[in-house]
């Protein structure tokens, strides 16, 4: 193994084992210029495919829809929804760097740098659609923001999210899901595991859902 190869599995590492906010941002900081080649090349990230896929199967192909890229990262999400034909998107994360490096696909219309465990900087029912790829995963976000995407969210809009495997168990996603679907905040459409990282041979969960009130 290469010393680079060694210092970018260092960098994985640190993403996955953060023990607070101030660790994960200093390693996408280090990481975010080279986090497309990595991922997708090196670790053969798909989730960014397959959760475009997902929400445009959703949305019907209704590309006027107004969409929040929660954690967009570096915008893989986004630059696969706008090859779809989505043209309203706004990119919001934690990380300063991963912003720019979004901007930089010039696709989005708006960024915001906010944390996802608080309440986010928006209206409710600002959105027609959030997805949310590779953000609810080990030393990342619990499910206690599922709750604030649903409050952005119009009624009748949709939640695209994945949830790698291991930390969906481990994290306890599946019984804040429930409950959120008990309470009637959100409907179930789909759910069902999906590649993840082709390399890593790892899976995610692929969640699709709806939020209940005028027709979709
Ligand atoms: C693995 S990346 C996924 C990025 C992109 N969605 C993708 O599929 O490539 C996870 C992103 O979540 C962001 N993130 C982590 N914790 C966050 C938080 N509390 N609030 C907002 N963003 C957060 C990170 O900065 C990072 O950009």
């Amino acid at each position: 193994m290469t010393n680079q190869r060694i210092a970018k599995t260092e960098i994985l590492n640190k993403v996955y084992t953060a023990d607070n906010h101030e660790e994960l941002m200093d390693a996408y900081q280090a990481w975010a210029s080279d986090y497309d080649s990595d991922l997708v090349d090196r670790f053969g990230y798909v989730a960014h495919i397959a959760s475009a896929k997902t929400l445009d199967q959703a949305l019907c192909c209704q590309h006027d829809a107004v969409i929040l890229d929660a954690g967009s990262g570096t915008g893989l999400v986004g630059k696969e929804l706008a090859t779809l034909g989505y043209t309203t998107m706004d990119a919001l994360d934690y990380s300063r760097d991963m912003l720019d490096e979004a901007a930089a696909k010039g696709i989005y219309r708006s960024f915001f740098q906010a944390d996802m465990t608080k309440p986010l900087p928006f209206a409710d029912n600002t959105y027609d659609a959030v997805v949310c790829t590779g953000t609810f995963t080990y030393g990342h976000v619990r499910g206690d923001a599922f709750a604030e995407l649903i409050r952005v969210t119009r009624p009748g809009g949709t939640i695209v999210f994945t949830i790698r495997e291991g930390a969906f168990e481990d994290y306890g996603y599946r019984a804040k899901m429930l409950e959120l679907e008990v309470q009637g905040d959100w409907e179930l459409l789909s759910f069902y595991d999906t590649p993840y990282q082709i390399e890593e041979e790892n899976t995610c969960k692929m969640c699709t859902y709806r939020v209940p009130g005028a027709a979709a």
